[in-house]
């Protein structure tokens, strides 16, 4: 049993809890009367089925591993970041910019060089596969995918059904009909032209709403309710067996009311027997409230315990807002490197990280977040300290945790006790005093922008000893493009 559900995904690739259900439903009992020896060959007949069923849901082909460790020459010391992974079997991957892959040199072999998994940063989206109804564009992915294989790295698909960069025909105007006709017509097509190519499809990704552990009103939702996730499901496993099929969402690193939202509907999925193998954390990070290795391996391990897979699918590292120096900036996203690394290694059924990109030459983050350098390569394509912390990270060595005082709340922790909370604007000021508005926080001992804030905030007029005042004012317009705002319902503002 032990040797069946070991490995970041188990051999089978079926949860460890259907393979102990499995053998205990063959091995339970001897048979003693005719009767008792009819059921134990039913039994048995089904275990057989059983195993069929699992070997036929296998998608890591010794093959793959066979031809990934002679690439590896360097497996034993890690020196490259795929190395490092395959000592424990896990998949390093990058997104991948299909454009830069075919005119820079550099960024493909980079690209080859250091990672084992790959995924399509937009060639796969369902707007981008199928502009027109009914014509689909598979040129790119394809290429992509060739990539990949000369290379002996698995794919990634990402993603069949996302509420952004949709199709024009997908739009408030279509019938509920309409819309679950062209979106299983999109699996199919998709999901079809790619079986036995990919290692995991993210099906569903974003359904969850920022605020209120609600679900998100997509086109999606408001047309089909939840049961669109169902459907999306249960279409991609139909048209490949072998690809995992995962829940792909942001802002969830942590236990918080957005990763609670998550947790619920990965239950209800799994009660209604919906076939989901796992959730993708997708790990757009601010390093000045980056998540310890505690919450992270606390969060995935409810995750887990539910016999679901996790993987870290988009990981990047905001520094731009981090008080310091260039150089003080990149160590530290180094060392957030390394404890996202760390963190996914501790957790055995963590099957392995994705970056959003490697280089900060292509890096998405600059249109959408303003410039910063969010990666393991810097625009020159130098490593960073990013690179050598998640490299190290993946060889399970994490890097310490910043220093705090005992009253503060660790990085990460912002939200913890103020849910809802966000930060925005200027960097707090260190040591400011400030009063006026309605609520603040009081904070001692903080000396880095990223230590937090104090575990309790105090309420209420009175003149206090501040560091900065967190008023509760609306925003008419969210901070940040609406899907990426940790709560665009309601931003709220530093006042200084
Ligand atoms: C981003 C791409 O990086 C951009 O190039 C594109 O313009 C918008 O989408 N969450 C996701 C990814 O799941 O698909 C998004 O990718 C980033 C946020």
């Amino acid at each position: 049993l032990t040797w069946l559900s070991s490995g970041p995904e188990n051999l089978f690739g079926v949860p460890s809890f259907k393979m102990a259900r499995f053998v205990e439903e063959v091995l339970s009992g001897c048979p003693r009367s005719s009767q008792e020896k009819k059921r134990m060959r039913m039994r048995l007949a089904l275990g057989v089925l059983c195993l069929v069923w699992a070997c036929a849901e296998s998608v890591e082909p010794s093959a793959i591993d066979a031809e990934e460790s002679a690439l590896d020459s360097d497996i034993v010391s890690g020196e490259t970041l795929r190395a490092a992974g395959a000592t424990t079997r896990r998949k390093v991957g990058a997104a991948v910019d299909i454009d830069a892959l075919s005119k820079d040199p550099t960024y493909a072999s980079i690209l080859a060089r250091e990672f084992n998994a790959v995924t399509a940063e937009n060639a796969m989206k369902w707007g981008v596969l199928q502009q027109t109804r009914g014509v689909w564009n598979f040129g790119p992915a394809d290429a992509l995918v060739r990539f990949a294989q000369q290379n002996k790295m698995v794919v990634r698909g990402h993603a069949l059904v996302w509420h952004l960069q949709l199709p024009p025909f997908v739009n408030d105007s279509i019938s509920a009909d309409d819309l679950r006709n062209v979106m299983v017509a999109h699996i199919n097509a998709t999901a079809g032209h790619f079986a036995g190519k990919i290692y995991g499809w993210d099906v569903v990704n974003e359904a969850v709403d920022d605020t209120g552990g609600k679900m998100r009103e997509s086109v999606l939702f408001k047309k089909l309710g939840e049961s669109f996730i169902d459907l999306a499901f249960r279409t991609a496993r139909a048209k490949d067996l072998n690809a995992r099929l995962y829940y792909n969402d942001y802002a969830t690193e942590i236990q918080n009311e957005k990763s609670d939202a998550v947790y619920a509907l990965m239950k209800r999925l799994i009660a209604r027997n919906v076939p989901i193998d796992g959730v993708g954390f997708q790990y757009h990070l601010d390093a000045r409230t980056a998540p310890t290795v505690e919450q992270m391996v606390t969060n995935f391990k409810r995750f887990t315990a539910l016999g679901l897979s996790v993987n870290i699918s988009e990981l990047d590292v905001r520094v731009k807002d981090v008080v310091g120096t260039q150089a003080q900036k990149l160590a530290l996203q180094g060392r957030i490197y390394q404890r996202v690394a760390a963190a996914c290694r501790q957790v055995t059924r963590c099957y392995g990280i994705t970056s959003w990109g490697f280089t900060d030459k292509y890096s998405w983050i600059d249109s959408f977040f303003g410039a910063d350098d969010p990666l393991q390569f810097d625009d020159a394509f130098a490593k960073k300290p990013a690179y050598e912390g998640q490299r190290l990270g993946l060889l399970g060595e994490a890097a310490p945790e910043e220093p705090i005082g005992a009253e503060l709340l660790p990085n990460g922790g912002f939200e913890n006790g103020l849910t809802g909370w966000t930060g925005s604007g200027a960097p707090f000021a260190l040591t400011a005093e400030a009063r006026s508005q309605t609520s603040a926080v009081k904070v001692t001992g903080r000396t880095e922008t990223y230590h937090g804030v104090l575990t309790t905030p105090a309420s209420g007029k009175s003149r206090q000893q501040v560091s900065r005042w967190f008023s509760r004012r609306r925003l008419s317009a969210p901070v940040c493009p609406t899907h990426m705002c940790e709560s665009p319902a309601r931003p709220l503002r530093m006042a200084g």
